[in-house]
C-alpha cells in the first residue's frame, strides 16, 4: 500500500515579537493589513511560506491574502536586493527627472522596476513621495536619501554600496 505524503512546507520561524503581534491583532477588525505590514517589516518582503504560516494563524483563507497583496503596491513578493533603491516618482520628483534616474538605473544595472540584479546586491523600486521634495529628483539607496539626483553621477552613488 502506497502511503501519499504531501510536499514538505518551507519552515519559517517567525520572532516572538511578531508570534505576539499577530496574536494580539487575529481577531480585530481590519486585522489583515495591520498583520502584513508587520510581516514584510519582519523578512523585508513576504515570503510565501511566512503568508501561509500567517494564514493559518489569522484563519484567514491564502487566496484572500494573495488578493490583498497583490492590490497594494506596497507589498513585496520578491526579496529586495541587498541595497533596495527607492526612485522617488512623486510629482515634484516626476517632473525633475525622476523616470531619467530609472531609465540609467537600467542601463547601469540592467534591472528595471521591481526586479533584482543578478548578485542580490540591488533592486529597484518606484515610489510615491518620500517627504523630501525640495530636493528633487530623489532616489533613496539602502535607506540613505540622496537628493538633486543628477542621473550621471549614478555610478558614483553606486560605487559607495558596492564592496560594502
Ligand atoms: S515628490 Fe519626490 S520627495 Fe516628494
Amino acid at each position: 500500500m502506497s502511503v501519499q505524503t504531501l510536499p514538505a512546507q518551507e519552515s519559517v520561524e517567525f520572532s516572538p515579537a511578531l508570534v505576539s503581534f499577530i496574536e494580539e491583532w487575529k481577531d480585530k477588525p481590519g486585522n489583515l493589513i495591520m498583520v502584513l505590514h508587520r510581516l514584510q517589516e519582519e523578512f523585508g518582503y513576504l515570503p510565501r511560506a511566512a503568508v501561509i504560516k500567517m494564514s493559518q494563524m489569522i484563519d484567514v483563507p491564502l487566496a484572500k491574502i494573495y488578493g490583498v497583496i497583490t492590490f497594494y503596491h506596497f507589498f513585496k513578493l520578491n526579496r529586495p536586493g541587498k541595497f533596495n533603491i527607492q526612485v522617488c516618482l512623486g510629482t515634484a520628483c516626476y517632473l525633475k527627472g525622476g523616470q531619467d534616474i530609472i531609465q540609467e538605473l537600467e542601463n547601469l544595472l540592467g534591472i528595471g522596476v521591481n526586479q533584482v540584479t543578478d548578485d542580490g546586491l540591488f533592486s529597484v523600486e518606484a515610489v510615491r513621495c518620500v517627504g523630501c521634495c525640495g530636493l528633487a529628483p530623489v532616489a533613496v539607496v539602502g535607506g540613505e536619501v540622496f537628493g538633486k539626483v543628477d542621473p550621471e553621477k549614478l555610478p558614483e552613488i553606486l560605487a559607495k554600496f558596492k564592496g560594502v
